[in-house]
């Protein structure tokens, strides 16, 4: 039954995405970035959709030992980052995506009418049962052309690994797009910078002094076909995610240094300037400059891919001799991935370097193998100029997030 649905339910996000493109030029978001399922899906390494494996439909991820506010990440689909959180007194658990590019937390609420298919399969907060739940009632709409996430502001106490939160405000989603069905989180943790009277909930806990230092950092794995997506640390810097390096001539190793740029928090995105985009055909002793004399990029810890202006990513993909396939993105040929060029992100005069088999994403459907590439071009016109990385950058580069100093850090991850 649960197959069927599935397969309906795929059928129909293909469908509606027609749609979308059609429309996707009359919207503007403007704090949240639109998240297009179409980034979302497609994207997975191990694609079971077609009646292979539901087991996430039944069973919670195992359990994971937490270390000190050392949230435990778990991959799904290759494109979701999700972690632990418990809402309310008595506590109701909940996978929640922590979400570099989005500010306000939410939660699929228990008001969310069993018809909205979006809904189906999630856990959902009760607020009835909760006696630490505050009321606040304000509506929540993020119109997002055909996805609309449509709710409410509450207010309740969170335990985030260690660290309670008395009192955070949130919104209980009453309504999601259908493709939440898919998805294995229940709800948004927003780790963007905060620009109104919201506090974001790492603010709350800065505020509440639970958090040592006014910083965290995420640690995606690299491995895809692990479930263990990796680590958010707030509060800290985990040493052991950052790749030491050999000193020359010397029997010891010492730490990569972390490269540090400013960030632009105007738009509640950890929003930063790259100095260039390098295609290396080293093979050839070509290079291919893109983002020429700067562009605008952001972090984005809620998809697999990298996206960018559409010229460009055109230009890179016949550089890397990627078709055009399905939903934007583009097929690779699998023998090639070894032999393609690396590929240069220039980020405060250092080169960040991911090669073939980090841009590409190896898929499977049954017993069809095909790769794709991890650039695609950006649907949303809002967003021509700007380049978002996403895990395929991250779980490369460690990164962190120095909220106090206004600043981000990458350094190569171990
Ligand atoms: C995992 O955690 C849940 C709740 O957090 C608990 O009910 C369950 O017993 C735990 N399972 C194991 C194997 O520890
Ligand atoms: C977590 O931090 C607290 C306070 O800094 C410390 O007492 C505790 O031992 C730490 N726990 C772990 C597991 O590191
Ligand atoms: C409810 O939340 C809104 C939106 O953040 C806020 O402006 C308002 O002050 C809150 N009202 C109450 C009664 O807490
Ligand atoms: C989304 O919300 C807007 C504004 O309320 C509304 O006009 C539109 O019809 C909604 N779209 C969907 C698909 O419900
Ligand atoms: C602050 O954090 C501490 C420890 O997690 C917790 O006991 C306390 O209730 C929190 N206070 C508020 C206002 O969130
Ligand atoms: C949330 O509720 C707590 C009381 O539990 C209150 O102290 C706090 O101001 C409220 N926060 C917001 C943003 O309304
Ligand atoms: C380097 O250090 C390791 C252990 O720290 C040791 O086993 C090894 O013999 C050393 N090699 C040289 C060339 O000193
Ligand atoms: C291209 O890559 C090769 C090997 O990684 C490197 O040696 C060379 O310096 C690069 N060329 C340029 C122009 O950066
Ligand atoms: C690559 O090009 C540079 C400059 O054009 C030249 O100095 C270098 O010798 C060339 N390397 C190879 C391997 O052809
Ligand atoms: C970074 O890469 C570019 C192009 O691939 C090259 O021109 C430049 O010299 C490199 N810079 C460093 C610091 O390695």
């Amino acid at each position: 039954m649960w197959k069927t649905f599935l397969i309906f339910a795929l059928y129909f996000i293909i469908n509606i995405h027609g749609l979308e493109d059609a429309k996707s030029n009359q919207i503007t978001i403007p704090i949240m970035r639109k998240k297009t399922p179409r980034e979302q899906l497609f994207i997975a390494p191990n694609l079971k959709l077609y009646g292979i494996d539901f087991g996430w439909l039944h069973k919670p991820p195992h359990n994971h030992t937490s270390t000190n506010d050392s949230i435990a990440l778990f991959r799904y689909l290759d494109s979701e980052f999700y972690g632990k959180v418990q809402i309310g007194q008595k506590a109701q658990t909940f996978n929640m995506v922590f979400d570099t590019a989005w500010r306000t937390s939410w939660v699929i609420s228990n008001d969310c009418p069993f018809t909205t298919v979006g809904c189906l399969g999630h856990n959902k907060y009760d607020h009835t049962t909760s006696f630490t739940y505050r009321p606040n009632g304000t509506n929540f709409l993020a119109n997002e052309g055909p996805y609309n996430l449509t709710g409410y502001y509450s207010n309740d106490t969170f335990l985030i690994g260690h660290t309670r939160i008395n009192g955070q405000l949130f919104v209980e989603m009453t309504s999601v797009p259908a493709d939440y069905a898919l998805y294995k989180s229940d709800g948004v943790m927003g780790l963007g910078f905060k620009v109104d009277s919201y506090d974001p909930f790492f603010y709350s806990m800065l505020k509440n002094k639970s958090i040592e230092k006014p910083l965290f950092s995420v640690y995606l794995n690299r491995d895809r076909q692990s479930n263990r997506g990796g680590n958010l640390m707030l509060g800290f810097i985990d040493k052991k995610h950052i790749h030491q390096k050999q000193v020359p001539g010397q029997n010891h190793s010492i730490p990569e240094q972390i490269t540090y740029l400013p960030v632009d928090p105007s738009n509640g995105y950890w929003q930063f300037k790259m100095d260039r985009i390098v295609v290396n055909k080293t093979n050839k002793n070509e290079t291919y400059p893109y983002c020429v004399g700067g562009c605008d990029a952001i972090v984005d810890t809620t998809t697999s891919i990298i996206i960018g202006p559409m010229n460009d990513i055109r230009a890179i993909h016949k550089l890397i001799g990627a078709t055009s396939a399905i939903l934007g993105r583009s097929r690779v040929k699998c023998d090639t991935v070894n032999k393609l060029p690396p590929i240069d992100f220039m980020l405060a005069g250092k080169n960040f370097t991911l090669k073939g088999p980090q841009y590409v994403q190896k898929m499977s459907m049954g017993p069809i193998q095909f790769c794709v590439s991890a650039f695609m071009g950006s649907a949303d016109p809002n967003e021509q100029k700007m380049w978002v990385l996403g895990a395929s950058f991250l779980s490369h580069f460690y990164s962190i997030y120095d909220v106090a100093n206004k600043r981000i850090g990458f350094v190569l991850a171990a």
